[in-house]
């Protein structure tokens, strides 16, 4: 009998584990598909991202070989989060960057940087790519939203991809990210035709 009770226990232990993780994946895959935005702001198409609870959203415009891009991700007030192309390979050297963090008063800011290396100097400067219309980011709900409009490098519509997100310094510093984990797996190589 205190068999059985037992096991009646684990069974309703993983039934709740999987429904837990039954509503993880929705609430993930809803991130996407019905994440919502400001008035006179929408995309066609999305991608839930595979780590640091990421996505992007984006219309590609055949024509002039732009794409309007939302990319959002969840951080804490005194954090900074990052989207961005690498034109010169895969991962984070090389990669053009837009940077959102915010000051201690809430303004939020955008730096755009191409990364020299591991170690960047983070200098607000021009991308390796046209960018026709200035960034913008706000932070609401706990997750930064950065608004980029980029001509696609080499009006290519697939590029390598990467994001990240990591820590500000009370100065208001962008600290390095994690190095282990998640932060290391934020990389995708992106068809802007599909998604
Ligand atoms: C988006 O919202 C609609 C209506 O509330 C719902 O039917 C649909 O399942 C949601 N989609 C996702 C991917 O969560
Ligand atoms: C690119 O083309 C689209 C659709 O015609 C237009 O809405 C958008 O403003 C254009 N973007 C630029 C930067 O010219
Ligand atoms: C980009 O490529 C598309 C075809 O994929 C072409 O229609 C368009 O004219 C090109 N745009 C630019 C700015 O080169
Ligand atoms: C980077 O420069 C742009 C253009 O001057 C400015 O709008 C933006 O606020 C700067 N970003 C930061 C983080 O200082």
């Amino acid at each position: 009998m205190a068999r059985t009770g037992h096991r009646a226990s684990l069974l309703l232990v993983l039934a709740v584990a999987t429904s837990v993780l039954l509503l993880a994946a929705g609430a993930t895959a809803q991130g996407c598909a019905n994440a919502t935005f400001p008035a006179g702001r929408s995309f066609e198409r999305c991608d839930t991202l595979p780590v640091l609870g990421a996505s992007l959203h984006w219309t590609y415009h055949a024509g002039n070989g732009t794409a309007e891009l939302a990319f959002r991700a969840p951080s804490g007030s005194g954090g900074w989060v990052a989207w961005g192309i690498n034109t010169a390979g895969a991962g984070m050297a090389g990669s053009s960057v837009f940077v959102a963090s915010q000051n201690a008063g809430g303004a939020v800011s955008v730096l755009t940087t191409v990364l020299e290396s591991t170690s960047p100097s983070l200098k607000n400067g021009t991308l390796k790519f046209d960018v026709p219309v200035p960034p913008t980011a706000e932070y609401a709900g706990g997750a930064y939203t950065i608004y980029v409009t980029v001509a696609l490098p080499g009006n290519s519509t697939t590029q390598n991809t990467v994001w990240q997100a990591g820590p500000v310094s009370s100065a208001g510093a962008i600290l390095p990210h994690p190095m282990s984990g998640a932060n290391l797996h934020s990389v995708k190589r992106r068809d802007f035709l599909s998604g």
